[in-house]
């Protein structure tokens, strides 16, 4: 079993030991999530096509159980829910994985790095409880790496803390002392209930970084919080959906 880091879509993001793993795996499983996701499979498709040196591989959908909705749920809730899924997910791919041939090498792709935000890896240790599987993991580039690029920052001060959460928990958590923040997965850019406690914060703001459509925003976090939004509201309008990352940095003191 490979699980593999596979950057942002571009083939340029995909490592060396990638594109080696890549051309070791027999099936590639995809979770199939519906309409906006084919798009994110097509592209897994492309991926292959562009950097597998033989034709013996093949891609697999699977469909995804459905999934409860998160923003309702308190976070005890919201944990249960993410475990039922994940556990429903187990299921249908332990009954995939016992009919493959022996000694097949199947491959995960999965976004940006498989370390951030992503289950795959704590999904495949359940599956090795139940199963015998080698399974290696292979670093990709995440959207923190990108997006700290594409801006020209480091994320830490000298010496400092670097603390990576989720939209849902910003507000709620957010100390100074947590050095620079970095927020993925948050639909509403939920920096806006910082603008009143933290107006000086530095926000280096991207959507779709790494992507022909990416959208770069900087500034005083009260001074360019409007501007974000007009720009995250755009591009959710351009493309259907939208992802976006951010870091936000403590003004030096
Ligand atoms: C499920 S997490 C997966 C993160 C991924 N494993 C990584 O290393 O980037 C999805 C979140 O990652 C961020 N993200 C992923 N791709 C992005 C992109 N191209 N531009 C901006 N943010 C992105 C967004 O915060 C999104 O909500």
């Amino acid at each position: 079993m490979h699980i593999i880091g596979v950057g942002l879509g571009s083939p340029s993001h995909l490592t060396g030991e990638a594109i080696a793993a890549m051309n070791e795996v027999d099936v590639f499983l995809v979770p199939d999530k519906g309409e906006r996701k084919s798009e994110l499979l097509e592209l897994r498709r492309s991926l292959c096509e562009q950097v597998i040196e033989h034709d013996r591989w093949e891609l697999r959908t699977i469909s995804d159980p459905e999934r409860g909705p998160d923003a309702e749920r308190d976070d005890d809730q919201y944990r249960a829910g993410v475990a039922a899924w994940h556990s429903a997910r187990v299921a249908r791919l332990v009954d995939e994985f016992r009919g493959m041939p022996d000694g097949a090498t199947v491959g995960f792709l999965v976004w940006g790095d498989p370390a951030f935000y992503d289950s795959t890896i704590r999904m495949v240790d359940q599956i090795a409880g139940q199963m015998d599987l080698d399974v290696r993991v292979i670093a990709g580039i995440s959207a923190i790496q990108v997006l700290a690029a594409e801006h020209g920052i480091p994320l830490n001060a000298v010496g400092g803390p670097v603390h990576i959460t989720t939209g849902r928990r910003l507000v709620e958590d957010w100390s100074p002392d947590q050095g620079t923040v970095v927020v993925m997965l948050d639909g509403h850019l939920a920096c806006r209930g910082l603008v009143q406690r933290a107006p000086d914060l530095q926000i280096y703001w991207g959507a779709c970084v790494g992507m022909p459509q990416q959208q770069l925003r900087s500034g005083r976090l009260a001074d360019v919080i409007a501007e974000i939004e007009q720009a995250r509201a755009a591009v959710r309008e351009e493309l259907g959906w939208v992802m976006d990352v951010y870091a936000l940095v403590s003004p030096r003191p």
